[in-house]
């Protein structure tokens, strides 16, 4: 280890993000990152079979420009109009580092900066990545509570109280939220939109679950980014590939901070191809919306409280036992689910939706905890 005077005090200060765990048990059932239970189309993984030659000493393209041009084309927008990066993490990283002042230099360096030019807001709960990155950045974090079952504040109550800043440099707003899962009406985010003066990121990670996307106001507003990702929806995490969508001078700025070569060459040939076949990805997303209202539907017989899901996962508070004690009994038996210890969502399990038989398993083995905490009163 390095002694500590070698790092800079923010970073031995900070507390990282925590992803969700990927072991390697055989047999798992592993529903704890919202992956998707169905591979890439077979026209992807041949796209990248066929991709791995000779070529992969070549630097990929740097701007993604193929991609961006397919994605230009889905959207009805120009290229111009899309940041490609290595998931949408990466994105997310990157408006903070192009919009956001670090809170000291605000303070000390631009005599006429405003302390909300160095304030990153969000809901909570919402993506646990969010305040890590102002962090990171040295931002100063602006964490508002979301109403109590979830849904979004409007945006005349925002006005009225909550300590909510309309002149955040940032906003983070998760759409269908996480990990609560509820979809928000672009009407909704329209106002609060429209009533910020610094940047919203509509985090649209689970979009392609939901009833609705906000697309066009990134499209339409000077101000608003939509981040789209192909790992959820387009199975593709292994290959880390993410984007903005957004108006092009403030996609141009934050080209000019990114890495030369930010997505690697498989990602882009992978999500080239994903474009070419998205027939194929609109059944999964029928498929998975089936399994997540037959479990929502078979938990809620089971006493959980099973919040209302636009996205591949649901928030469900377990009965009987702390939802830490069911995650540890569902992992005895196999199934990996994910827990948060955040005040507003300790009381929950956040599960992803697997295939129709995982699912099936996931009810067998609640309908067996509950019996034996039942038995054991
Ligand atoms: C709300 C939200 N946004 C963004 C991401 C990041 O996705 P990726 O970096 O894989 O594109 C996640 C992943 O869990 C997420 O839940």
């Amino acid at each position: 280890m390095p002694p500590a005077r070698f790092i800079r005090p923010l970073v031995q200060a900070l507390e990282a993000y925590v992803p969700g765990e990927q072991p390697r048990i055989k047999g798992l059932i592993k529903l704890n990152t919202n992956e998707n239970p169905y591979p890439p189309s077979p026209r992807v993984l041949a796209a990248v079979a066929a991709a791995v030659d000779g070529r992969l000493r070549l630097y990929p393209n740097p701007t993604a420009q193929g991609l961006r041009e397919k994605l230009a084309r889905l959207h009805g927008c120009q290229p111009g109009n899309i940041l490609v990066g290595n998931g949408s993490d990466e994105v997310l990283a990157l408006a903070v580092r192009g919009l956001v002042e670090p809170a000291q230099k605000s303070a000390f360096k631009f005599k006429n900066a405003k302390p909300s030019q160095a304030v990153v807001q969000y809901f909570t709960p919402s993506y646990s990545l969010y305040p890590v990155l102002a962090d990171i950045h040295g931002a100063t974090k602006n964490a508002v509570a979301l109403n109590p079952d979830f849904s979004l504040p409007a945006a005349d109550e925002l006005k009225r109280g909550r300590n909510w800043d309309f002149d955040a440099a940032l906003t983070f707003i998760t759409t269908p939220n996480a990990p609560g899962g509820r979809g928000y009406p672009t009407a909704d985010l329209e106002t609060l939109c429209r009533a910020q003066r610094g940047v919203v990121v509509l985090d649209e990670a689970y979009v392609d679950f939901a009833a609705e996307n906000a697309l066009r106001l990134a499209l339409s507003l000077p101000h608003v980014l939509v981040a789209r990702t192909f790992s959820k929806a387009y199975s593709l995490c292994f290959q880390r590939v993410g984007y903005l969508v957004g108006p092009a001078d403030l996609l141009a700025a934050l080209h000019k901070i990114r890495d030369s070569y930010n997505v690697n060459g498989l990602g882009q040939v992978a999500a080239e191809a994903t474009l070419e076949d998205l027939k194929y990805y609109r059944e999964n997303f029928r498929k998975i919306i089936a399994t997540r209202d037959w479990l929502t539907r078979e938990l809620t017989a089971l006493d959980f409280r099973v919040l209302p899901s636009q996205t591949n996962f649901i928030l469900a508070r377990p009965p009987e036992l702390p939802a830490p004690e069911w995650l540890q009994r569902l992992r005895d038996r196999k199934i990996l689910v994910r827990w948060f210890g955040a005040p507003e969502v300790k009381a929950y399990l956040r599960i992803t939706i697997g295939t129709p038989a995982e699912a099936a398993a996931l009810v067998r083995a609640a309908r067996a905890i509950r019996r034996q905490a039942g038995d054991a009163k």
